[in-house]
């Protein structure tokens, strides 16, 4: 569903991404780990449009997308989440909601509550899903601002929901939960991949979940893929125990740098 190849990234001498080789199927909850600093973000970002590669491709359904702007991913049907959480803090949980669907003009023209009127039904039920599902729907007029860092968590996840993604890109969602939080989010994870066919690439520190929920790893040092396999292998695997260890001092800074 997701391939890419040779995929690269440097920033002046920083070889953020290189010569990456990753190929997510369609249905899996693939997990892509490795130390602060390893290209994680990165990776997400060069699939999502966010800056051009220095080299290789990025494919989607058999698509060559590489450098394509972000929305022309979305359009393709991949929605993604922040490492640092980016909601519209002023605005409420379901505004944020109805952005991610409908753009932010939406809500920044005068006509937001007329296009609210007359926006069709399928999207507002879309936004309604999201809310129940996510928990918040007691919050929804509520400024995102407001909430909780864990509620802001699940709105994030929320809004890329509300894009009825294929491929789901997740920077960290697991941050700064709580183990409750935690193991609410393994549940939904596997409930979006296994009841709503929803692929998911997880980008995460927490060993917990992401040695629970995935199907199979790619673990990355230094902008390399340095092993890959199924969470058990990975786990065992020398040279992902060494990558870990060797910068074991510099974890514990969920910032990691730039999202
Ligand atoms: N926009 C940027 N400009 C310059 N350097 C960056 C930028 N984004 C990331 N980097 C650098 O690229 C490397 C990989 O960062 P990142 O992909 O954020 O790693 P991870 O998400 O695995 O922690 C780091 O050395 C980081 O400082
Ligand atoms: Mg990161």
């Amino acid at each position: 569903m997701l391939e890419l190849r040779g995929l690269s990234k440097h920033f002046g001498g920083v070889r953020a991404v290189d010569g990456l080789d990753v190929t997510v199927e369609r249905g899996q909850i693939f997990g892509l780990i490795g130390p602060n600093g390893s290209g994680k973000s990165t990776t997400v970002n060069l699939v999502c449009g966010v800056f051009p590669v220095t080299a290789g491709s990025v494919s989607f359904e058999g698509a060559e997308i590489t450098n394509s702007p972000p929305h022309v991913a979305l359009g393709n049907g991949i929605a993604r989440t922040f490492q640092n959480i980016r909601l519209f803090s002023e605005l409420t949980v379901w505004q944020n909601l109805w952005v991610a669907q409908n753009g932010q003009e939406s809500v920044r023209s005068q006509g937001f509550f007329s296009r609210w009127l007359s926006g069709n039904r399928g999207q507002r039920a879309s936004v309604e899903e999201q809310l129940e599902f996510s928990g918040l729907a007691d919050k929804r007029d509520e400024p995102a601002g407001s909430l909780a860092f864990g509620e802001q968590r699940r709105l994030e996840l929320a809004r890329a929901l509300a894009a009825r993604p294929k491929l789901l890109l997740l920077d960290e969602p697991a941050a700064g939960m709580n183990l409750e939080e935690v193991k609410q989010l393994d549940e939904r994870l596997r409930w979006l991949n296994e009841q709503q066919g929803i692929t998911i690439l997880l980008v995460e520190h927490v060993m917990e979940l992401v040695m629970g929920v995935t199907h199979r790893i790619a673990a990355l040092n230094f902008g390399r893929k340095i092993a890959e396999g199924s969470p058990a292998e990975i786990q065992q695997n020398q040279a992902v125990q060494e990558a870990y260890l060797g910068r074991s001092e510099e974890e514990g800074d969920e910032g990691g740098g730039s999202s």
